[in-house]
């Protein structure tokens, strides 16, 4: 049975989706990050369906998304005194928070953890849904684990299609990464993984508070790294969000994260693509618009400086790379700055530890 794509501004289709969170099954649903698998987060068996769609690990605890603040109060334990602050500053929009949970939470939405992840999404149709249900709604990225998130519908339904009754379309996904993950359990606030908010959006509200960053989740740039090649990192720390460890977002050809100033990492692709045979060769590129080589195994991402626009496009341009005959990509790497630092997280990710760093 093909999986059903249904407009989501359509009221009747939200209760549609609605009807199955409440018999226990999964829907796929926009948000303005990436589009979700969503269950109802109260119910076990439902979750339990949720990894097995994905082939997700189960020690990867799911963000759970709720239509109001208010509703927050349930989930957790007790809430933190920076919640409210970030909050009603950044809800509803990309930050998930960390808080330690409550007791009506089943152990495999945090998959065991103590604590809690909540996000209260904007997409329009994400917030119809979860009123229209009525109960939280547990969602991970929409993808098979290991594959770049969905920023569209037909990307969904190119990767699941057959495993869930309906696909709710609200077009392309404005963020086009992640939410931010911020621990706030503990004493100081700590992103886990960087996402749709900014460290210094984060940093803006909480003002004189002091905001850290997990190792995970650290710049690795030409400022902080001599020039170099790292192929697949060994990566002995382990990380506090249980997602970030997995290799991630990658196409299936394997990438080369190539980072550096805008200028150098042009120079270094183009090295790699005339010196692989000119025109007939399979090494493929993604580059900054205005550096783009003009050759068909090259896709653009947006200008090297416009990030937002980079955000939104770049999962879209790493699905297209595994409709081309090529044997491995280079990417180039914007400056780990602002929402440049999520894009640089997400490459490397998929680059699962292949670096090249060219000194500034
Ligand atoms: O933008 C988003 O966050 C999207 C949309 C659908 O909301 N969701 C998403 O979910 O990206 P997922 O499952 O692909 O990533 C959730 C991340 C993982 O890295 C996971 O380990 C982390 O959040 N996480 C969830 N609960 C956690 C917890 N209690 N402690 C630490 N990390 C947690
Ligand atoms: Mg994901």
């Amino acid at each position: 049975m093909d999986t059903i794509i249904l407009n989501a501004s359509e009221l009747k289709n939200i209760k549609l989706c609605a009807d199955v969170l409440k018999s226990g099954g999964l829907v796929a649903f926009p948000t303005e990050t990436v589009y979700g698998l969503g269950a109802n987060a109260l119910d076990e068996i439902a979750v339990s369906r949720i990894f097995t769609t994905k082939g997700r690990q189960e020690d990867n605890p799911l963000i759970v998304h709720v239509a109001s603040i208010d509703e927050v109060g349930s989930l957790v334990d007790s809430t933190p005194e920076v919640f409210l602050t970030l909050a009603k500053a950044f809800w509803p929009g990309a930050l998930t928070l960390v808080m330690k949970k409550s007791k009506i939470i089943p152990d495999n939405v945090t998959a065991g953890l103590n604590t809690i992840a909540v996000r209260m999404p904007k997409h329009p149709a994400a917030l119809a849904l979860i009123r229209a249900f009525g109960f939280p709604v547990a969602a991970p990225s929409a993808n098979p684990s290991g594959k770049p998130s969905p920023t569209k519908a037909i990307h969904v339904f190119n990767d699941i299609n057959g495993k869930i009754p309906y696909i709710l379309d609200g077009g392309d996904c404005e963020v086009g990464v992640e939410s931010t993950v911020l621990d706030i359990s503990g004493n100081t606030p700590r992103i886990l993984r960087p996402g749709g908010v900014t460290y210094n959006e984060i940093k803006s509200v909480l003002r004189d508070m002091e905001v850290e960053i997990a190792s995970s989740s650290m710049k690795i740039t030409s400022e902080t790294h001599e020039t170099c090649i790292i192929n697949k990192s060994n990566g002995t720390e382990s990380p506090k969000s249980p997602g970030m460890k997995y290799r991630h977002y990658a196409p299936k050809a394997p990438i080369t994260a190539v980072i550096g100033s805008p200028d150098k990492t042009a120079k270094h692709i183009s090295d790699q693509i005339n010196n692989s045979g000119g025109k007939d060769n399979r090494t493929a590129a993604l580059m900054f618009d205005e550096y783009a080589l003009s050759h068909p195994n090259v896709i653009t991402f947006g200008k090297s400086d416009e990030y937002a626009s980079q955000a939104a496009r770049l999962f879209d341009a790493l699905r297209e790379f595994d409709n081309m005959d090529i044997t491995s990509i280079y990417a180039q790497v914007p400056q780990e700055e602002d929402l440049g630092s999520t894009i640089a997280n997400r490459i490397i990710k998929a680059a699962g530890g292949n670096l090249v760093i060219l000194k500034m």
